[in-house]
């Protein structure tokens, strides 16, 4: 069976082509992301504009490259939320007309239970990916590490998932996307601290990593207010010195400490309830995904922590947004979900999980 993702939540227009849930046949990806960058946050009338731009030439490139034409296609599927509603309408409404046009049945993906979905991708024809050769075990505990969700859940069986812990405030990726621009580094800020924290010492400063009582839930909002007043204070600041201000006065050696402690912090925050949780629930796995599992560092520290249990953590490609985890989730939940009506699917920017 051939499913055709499609993606747009956000602002990477993206569509790949799955074959079984688990082969890979391609993935394209176009991202606004350097029209964003000017405003170091994603714009989203701009990223809504530049979706409509590329949505046909990126499905037209998936179908090519994946040697499928319509008639191999047997199920469309497609994110309908939670991200940007002007994002999420592109895709959706695409995915809508093609799916009557073309007569598939349509599946309604959520984009964050579909993240751990990028973990089931074991084969490809494709250059340039490192898979992982088997499939995760179920039951599975579940990390989503991206800019907008920070949640830990069981993946009972697919399509049961109960969900242990998420954020109270910020978004991990959201942190690294505010420590980035503190310092005046790129964005996506991820990446940019990944790359300035290799110049610095994880030791170089003490950062609080929040630790709330009982359950799962995490809080990365007091550790951004605490890189914020640390880097004021090594610029010889106070705490009313906007931020905006902080990257002219530091210089790189500085940012790097300060980048390095904030990335071992905000590991460690997430390595330590993953780690209860196992002892607690006893999964089969480990699956981490989403935008952040892309750090060098939480990598290297989920396989040095989890040496008796099997950690799958996708490839680069497929941690960041994609719709290779799409089309990968809606095949192992078609005996779960009913198709969509392609007359009446519509979008749900704040979907729950
Ligand atoms: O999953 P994703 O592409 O989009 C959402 O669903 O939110 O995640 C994007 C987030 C951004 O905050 C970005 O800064 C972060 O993932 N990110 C990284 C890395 N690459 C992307 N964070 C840390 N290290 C990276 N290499
Ligand atoms: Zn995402």
């Amino acid at each position: 069976m051939r499913i055709l993702g499609i993606e747009t939540s956000c602002d990477e227009t993206a569509a790949a082509v799955v074959e079984d849930g688990h082969r890979l046949l391609s993935s394209v990806i176009a991202s606004s992301v350097g029209l964003h960058v000017a405003y170091g946050g994603v714009v989203p009338e701009i990223a809504a504009r530049s979706h409509l731009e590329s949505i046909l030439p990126v499905i037209e490139q998936a179908l090519k490259t994946a040697k499928t034409d319509w008639n191999d296609i047997d199920v469309i599927a497609v994110t309908y939320g939670p991200g940007l509603i002007g994002s999420l309408l592109i895709g959706v409404m695409t995915a809508r007309t093609l799916a009557i046009a073309k007569q598939k049945p349509l599946y309604n993906i959520n984009h964050v239970r579909a993240h751990p979905y990028a973990c089931f991708i074991t084969d490809t024809t494709l250059p340039g990916y490192q898979l992982i050769s088997n499939a995760p075990a179920l039951p599975a505990l579940v990390m989503v590490v991206s800019g907008n969700h920070t949640l830990l859940a069981l993946l009972k069986k697919h399509g049961l998932y109960h969900l242990l812990g998420q954020t109270r405030d910020d978004a991990i990726g959201e942190a690294f996307d505010k420590v980035a621009k503190m310092m005046g580094l790129p964005y996506p800020g991820g990446p940019s601290v990944s790359k300035a924290a290799k110049d610095g010492s994880p030791d170089f400063m003490r950062l609080p990593s929040a630790s709330l009582p009982g359950g799962y839930d995490f809080s990365f909002s007091g550790l951004k207010t605490a890189v914020l007043r640390a880097s004021q204070a090594m610029a010889g600041k106070d705490y009313t010195l906007p931020s905006t201000e902080l990257p002219a006065l530091l210089n790189a050696a500085q940012k790097a400490n300060i980048a390095a402690s904030f990335q071992k912090t905000a590991v460690e925050s997430l390595i330590k309830p993953l780690k209860r949780a196992t002892e607690e629930y006893r999964p089969r796995s480990i699956i981490v995904a989403g935008g952040v599992a892309a750090d060098n560092l939480l990598r290297t520290r989920l396989t040095e922590t989890f040496t008796s249990l099997p950690v799958f953590i996708p490839d680069r490609k497929l941690c960041t947004d994609n719709a290779a985890m799409i089309a990968a989730c809606a095949y192992f939940n078609q005996s779960v979900n009913n198709p969509a009506d392609p007359y009446k699917l519509t979008v749900e920017p704040n979907l729950p999980f």
